[in-house]
């Protein structure tokens, strides 16, 4: 007998279980009433009296252990779900709610790409500030007060002090850094800037653009067309083209605007270049001697070039985007889509 409860206690010390049915089924070949434990109870009957008080702790000490052994594994499957076919609880599994994988806002990505791009030829970056005082948004860059260049960007002013503006553009960048730098410069300001307009798929109030500075002793156009050929072929393509329209700032002279091949078509036209083969990505010019001179660098020295673009416009551009509005809702099923491109 003594045998036979030392081969029930390896038994039960061994036992595990790979489904519910399989503990119910051991709990009933111990432990039932017909089951082998229970049957050693009934031998303890005729086991001689001076034995029985080892055989009685030894037989007591298998039913316990048996029990406890059929209870823990109880519990384990019951806490791994209704699911009885179900093997014991796979740890491998993402734990709930599973994590999310996040991804970078696409205008991130495109701020960085264009970081990238232009510090490749050796553009630093420069921060500014989005409350911005009118001497900087306007007066030092050729736009004093009812100049009608003014309409050209709604402006918010605050309100406890009108001299005071949210920046209608990261120019106002370019007039801290020529007034606090000196000649070389070479840098870009991404950041964003706010109008007062009503919000539309092609219009917000809020957005954000890159400006970019370039001053020296011998700075052409021709400096600024390369240097806007290079950054176009950079994100958008090598076979990407470029073409200057004379156009009009008050900080620059002379002035252009910028267009590109048409990314969608290649230049055959379609709905986004509007059959024209081109669209438009930003405003650009040699920095007009006046502004040098408002922020204390000798014109007669130096000379200097400038551009702004909008980075939803080329993130628009890039993505295929159609709504400016998709930018700032943080809807997670647009923002997933750049999980690949985030670096
Ligand atoms: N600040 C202009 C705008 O917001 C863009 C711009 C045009 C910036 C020409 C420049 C420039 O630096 O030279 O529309």
């Amino acid at each position: 007998m003594l045998e036979k409860i030392d081969d029930l206690l390896k038994e039960v010390d061994a036992f595990s279980a790979q489904t519910k049915e399989q503990v119910e089924e051991y709990r009933i070949k111990w432990l039932s009433k017909k089951g082998d434990i229970t049957a050693l109870f009934e031998d303890f009957k005729s086991v001689p009296n001076e034995m029985k008080k080892e055989m009685g702790q030894k037989l007591n000490e298998l039913r316990n252990k048996a029990q406890e052994r059929i209870n823990e594994l109880k519990e384990k499957f019951e806490h791994s779900g209704n699911d009885t076919k179900n093997s014991l609880a796979d740890y491998t599994t993402p734990g709930y709610p599973s994590i999310q994988v996040g991804s970078r806002h696409p205008l991130s990505i495109v701020k960085s790409e264009m970081i990238d791009i232009f510090s490749r030829i050796g553009f630093t970056v420069s921060d500014g500030r989005e409350i911005e005082d009118d001497w900087h948004n306007f007066t030092a860059l050729n736009t004093p007060e009812n100049h009608p260049a003014r309409d050209m960007q709604d402006t918010f002013y605050v309100s406890l002090n009108p001299e005071m503006v949210l920046r209608t553009q990261t120019s106002s960048v370019q007039v801290h850094i020529m007034e606090n730098q000196k000649p070389p410069i070479r840098t870009i300001s991404p950041g964003r800037v706010y109008r007062n307009e009503a919000i539309s798929a092609r219009a917000h109030c809020q957005f954000h653009q890159v400006e970019g500075l370039y001053i020296d002793e011998q700075v052409s156009f021709a400096d600024l067309k390369q240097t806007i050929l290079y950054f176009a072929r950079e994100m958008f393509g090598a076979e990407t083209k470029i073409r200057l329209r004379p156009s009009y700032f008050p900080f620059t002279e002379p002035s252009a605007e910028v267009d590109i091949s048409c990314t969608i078509c290649g230049g055959k036209g379609c709905n986004v270049c509007k059959h024209t083969g081109w669209v438009e990505i930003l405003g650009c010019g040699m920095v007009d001697p006046q502004v040098l001179d408002n922020c204390g660098i000798d014109s007669n020295k130096f000379k200097g070039f400038a551009f702004g673009m909008g980075i939803e416009r080329i993130a628009m551009l890039k993505y295929q985007i159609k709504d400016l509005r998709l930018f700032f809702e943080n809807d997670v099923r647009f923002l997933k889509q750049f999980t690949s491109v985030s670096k």
